[in-house]
């Protein structure tokens, strides 16, 4: 019987969801500010959104999808990420009847069939952002700049960006060519999964990781000496504004990503110490997408966070700025009236906004002090006997113990007194 988690898969326990909730929390914040709305598209999809999508040789699309037929013999895929779906569901949904651009954020769960290691899962989360409907290079910096935003709010500081142009297929195809040229006559140098790259899509050439293969392409002229003038322009336009808002940045001409839909600007965040999966997010200009899944020609660009990644980052530095979660009052008894006096104290008080614990183990009192200390409440309730007869409850400072017996008419309004303080 095989019931434990599938590889590449992780629970999320409370103590981890508390950090999710937080950077969740961030993450809504933000979007607020920059006037992104929330799009929630299914987790499955047509298998061919995403290889017209993303691409019928990228190694998402040749390896990585989750892809199977349903009982209604239809070829179906967990989504691997999520552009194809929000582009997919602008189109279906007609958003461009709307006004442009479209600014979408989405927040969930993404599935790669990929060799697991720390920060690379086959389920992991994503944030993304994506704006559709204008070609404004100050868009594409936004989408730096929002993700940059979400990091510092969780408290990194040291992350690097780097950026790139892949202009746009006309310029695109002559650099293709160029590589093609060039690397051909180096075929046998190059390691094998390059070789059968050169042929099919050359730039993907770029970023392997083999360091024979990288010494090899160092020779090759970068991507931006052959831009058209309108992705030149483009470029440079973006540079400026982030010039312009104090962003550092490193050109990388390497920065190709792993999807074919980019065009213009990529860019990608990474922070040190992660190993080979440094990259915190990712994303680009996407131009030609929305066509390519069958609506009108329309620009776009966005931008996606690893959430496990971001996390691990954090982790790794040794940054908390997740808050503590105390519970504001224990409500202490001694079984029978006490009981159910205490039941319906705790719902006055939590109905009051309380976060308010309560004994469900039959303990003594001993141990329900101990479990209040546990929760780190800021109170104890007593509700005893004696003091219930004289309509009272007994509550305990657990950071002073001091003690003080309060009618039970008067205790929210007593406990909401005490936390103003
Ligand atoms: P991506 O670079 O494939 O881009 O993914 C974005 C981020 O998701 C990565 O930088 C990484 O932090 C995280 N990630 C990717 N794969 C894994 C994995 N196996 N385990 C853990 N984390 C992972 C995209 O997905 C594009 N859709 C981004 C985009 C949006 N481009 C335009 N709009």
């Amino acid at each position: 019987m095989n019931v434990r988690r599938p590889r590449g898969t992780n629970d999320i326990l409370p103590e981890e969801s508390r950090k999710w909730q937080f950077v969740e929390e961030k993450i809504r914040d933000i979007c607020r500010r920059f006037g992104y709305q929330e799009i929630r598209t299914p987790i499955f999809e047509h298998t061919e959104l995403f290889e017209r999508g993303i691409g019928e040789t990228t190694d998402i699309v040749e390896k990585e999808m989750y892809t199977f037929i349903d009982r209604g013999d239809r070829s179906i895929t967990l989504r691997p990420e999520g552009t194809a779906c929000v582009v997919r569901a602008f189109i279906e949904n007609k958003l461009y009847a709307q006004s442009l651009p479209s600014k979408l954020y989405y927040l969930g769960p993404m599935f790669r069939y990929e060799k697991p290691q720390a920060g690379r899962y086959r389920q992991f989360s994503q944030f993304g952002v994506e704006a559709i409907g204008s070609l404004d290079p100050f868009l594409d910096v936004e989408m730096i700049i929002l993700p940059i935003e979400l990091y510092k709010a969780c408290g990194l500081s040291e992350f690097h960006v780097h950026i790139n142009s892949l202009g746009c297929p006309k310029c695109r195809g002559a650099y293709r060519d160029v590589l093609q040229q060039q690397l051909g006559t180096k075929l046998d140098q190059f390691c094998e999964a390059c070789q059968g790259r050169i042929s099919r899509n050359p730039l993907r050439v770029l970023d392997c990781k083999n360091s024979k293969c990288q010494s090899l392409v160092d020779e090759i002229p970068p991507i931006t000496e052959y831009l058209c003038e309108e992705c030149s322009d483009h470029f440079q336009q973006v540079i400026q504004y982030l010039d312009m808002l104090g962003i550092d940045y490193e050109l990388n001409p390497k920065l190709v990503r792993g999807f074919d839909y980019y065009t213009k600007t990529v860019f990608e965040i990474t922070v040190p110490g992660l190993g080979a999966q440094n990259a915190i997010g990712g994303g680009g200009r996407y131009d030609g997408l929305v066509e390519e899944i069958g609506g009108k020609a329309m620009p776009a660009v966005g931008y996606a966070v690893g959430i496990d990644r971001l996390l691990l980052a954090l982790e790794q530095q040794n940054i908390s700025v997740f808050p503590e979660q105390n519970a504001d009052v224990y409500a202490a008894h001694f079984g029978g009236a006490t009981k159910t006096a205490a039941v319906e104290l705790v719902m006055k008080l939590r109905e009051a906004g309380l976060w308010v614990e309560i004994d469900y183990m039959d303990r003594s009192l001993k141990a329900q002090m101990k479990s209040a200390d546990r929760f780190n409440a800021a109170w104890v309730v007593i509700v005893g006997e004696s003091e219930l007869e004289a309509g009272k409850v007994r509550v305990r400072r657990m950071d002073t113990g001091a003690e003080e017996d309060v009618e039970l008419d008067r205790l929210v309004e007593y406990l909401a007194a005490e936390r103003e303080g």
